[in-house]
């Protein structure tokens, strides 16, 4: 039914509003909001657990995120990201290790590639496992490809636009486009019926995506061309601590209202 609603969005010109998220709270944050769909990312490899790049995180954390997700949003659609090796050791694996994200509550999974991805979209399409790809820079094979813009030659155009449509044609429900230059990403977004997700892709996708710690300046580390900060989170919640600190230490927190009275004082017992 909700992929469905990701192609009528398309056709009605709707933009499509994905986020990422890994925590219960930030799910919530983000359902509040009304985000049209979450992301799960193996992108929580880098700004959950402090790696250097995607490929340090497997299925075991990928799972715990999924859940926590799920029970943050359980009216939002979840993408749970298929982490690195848990897709292209044999289409077996992968098709199991979709299956785990599926029943940690992720409504489909999202993995990266072109061609070569096609023959297991297929088949997970066909066993009824909804499956966004991704394509443009692929961060699980930056050491084979660099980190770079994707779509400025000729022939990488051509591989962008046939990889597109063979997904298309493979049953993916939609496909983020990541840092595809931009007259490249319209003409994908324009060619293909399905959906495309943008990140540094320019103004014409369907829809966008960032990373919640991006786009909330929590993640101080990165500051690429595309992103747009909405919040500067680090240093607002730097400066929350350092009052929660100076308070503690100057005797200013916690006040007498905080503090719990024997019953034959207090008539609030409230916790
Ligand atoms: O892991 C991630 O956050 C992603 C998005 C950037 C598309 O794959
Ligand atoms: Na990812």
């Amino acid at each position: 039914m909700s992929i469905r609603k990701f192609l009528k969005m398309k056709k009605k010109q709707e933009k499509i509003v994905m986020i990422t998220a890994y925590d219960y709270f930030s799910a919530k944050i983000a359902e509040a909001a009304n985000v049209d769909m979450i992301l799960v990312g193996d992108s929580a490899s880098n700004v959950m657990l402090g790696n250097n790049d995607t490929i340090k995180i497997g299925m075991e954390e990928m799972i715990i995120f999924v859940k926590a997700v799920k029970k943050g949003a359980p009216n939002t659609f979840i993408i749970g990201d298929m982490p690195f090796l848990s897709y292209q050791v044999s289409d077996s694996e992968a098709i199991k290790n979709a299956g785990l994200l599926l029943k940690a509550g992720a409504d489909a999974i999202k993995l990266e590639g072109g061609l070569n991805v096609v023959p297991l979209i297929k088949k997970m399409v066909d066993f009824g496992i909804p499956v966004m790809g991704h394509i443009g820079f692929t961060p699980q094979s930056y050491k084979q490809i660099g980190i770079t813009s994707k779509g400025k030659t000729q022939t990488e155009e051509e591989v962008l636009l046939n990889s597109a449509k063979a997904l298309e044609n493979s049953g993916a429900f939609s496909i983020v486009l990541e840092m595809v230059t931009e007259p490249v990403a319209k003409k994908i977004s324009e060619e293909l019926a399905i959906p495309t997700i943008g990140i540094g892709s320019g103004r014409f996708c369907d829809g966008q995506v960032l990373v919640w710690h991006d786009l909330l300046g929590l993640n101080n580390e990165f500051e690429p061309k595309f992103l747009k900060k909405y919040l500067n989170g680090f240093e607002l919640f730097k400066e929350a601590i350092e009052n929660y600190s100076s308070e503690v230490k100057n005797g200013k927190f916690p006040e007498a209202k905080h503090a719990y009275k024997p019953i034959e004082e207090g008539s609030d017992q409230k916790l």
